[in-house]
């Protein structure tokens, strides 16, 4: 079903978006985009031929006309129409992997990944990609970090790199709590590390301060 997660990321496709949903699992995110008519075209793929076979089913039940390819990724992928590519619930590896076969003229990238983000921001800066937006929302008990990312150059730093810039107040108190906990566990004589976990408090406080 369409969840908050989903509803973000369609809420940062256009209308004149070629999509592809490269991880789709049961094509929710497609049929949503089609059946409201929010982007020119919309194309589902997933590695997992079982997660096909339900997209395929959910996509006739919704009555609707989607592509679908079993692919890994773009590798069996050849649509030159393509410009916008929604890569979500897959960690950060796949999330590069994928990115790494993408043709060209792809202008658009709306990315979820379920860990490593601090990694994931870095890599796509020296890739020349660069986050335009970033929106953390909470579900099922979990943070979930969505990146709307192009290739129109945004201006970094450390700080933003390792935390982004989504205003969610309660992310970053959770990610707060994660580093006081830490802090409590490294042994005294550890020094160097408690004074980088004291830095990240330090500035994770300050962007808490901001929001
Ligand atoms: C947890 S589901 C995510 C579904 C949806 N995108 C979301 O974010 O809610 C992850 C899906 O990614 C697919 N997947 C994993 N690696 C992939 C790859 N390299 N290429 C295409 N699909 C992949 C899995 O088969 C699975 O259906």
């Amino acid at each position: 079903m369409m969840n908050q997660k989903l509803k973000t990321i369609a809420s940062f496709i256009s209308k004149d978006d070629v999509v592809l949903d490269t991880c789709c699992d049961h094509a929710y995110l497609a049929i949503y985009l089609k059946k409201f008519q929010l982007c020119k075209e919309v194309y589902a793929s997933d590695i997992n031929i079982h997660a096909l076979d339900v997209a395929k089913k959910n996509i006739q039940a919704a009555n609707l006309n989607i592509t679908t390819y079993l692919s890994d990724g773009f590798k069996s992928i050849k649509n030159s129409d393509i410009n916008t590519v929604v890569i979500a619930g897959v960690g950060a590896n796949t999330v590069l992997d994928i990115i790494s076969y993408a043709p060209s003229n792809i202008t658009k990238y709306i990315i979820s990944s379920n860990n490593h983000q601090e990694e994931l921001r870095n890599e796509l800066y020296q890739m020349g990609l660069y986050i335009q937006k970033e929106v953390v929302i909470y579900e099922k008990k979990k943070f979930y970090v969505i990146m709307l990312v192009t290739k129109d150059y945004v201006k970094e730093n450390k700080i933003t790199l390792k935390y982004g810039k989504s205003k969610n107040k309660d992310y970053y108190l959770s990610l707060l709590k994660k580093e006081q906990e830490v802090l409590e566990k490294v042994p005294k004589k550890k020094v160097m590390k408690k004074l980088k976990h004291l830095h990240n408090i330090k500035i994770l406080k300050r962007i808490i301060k901001r929001i």
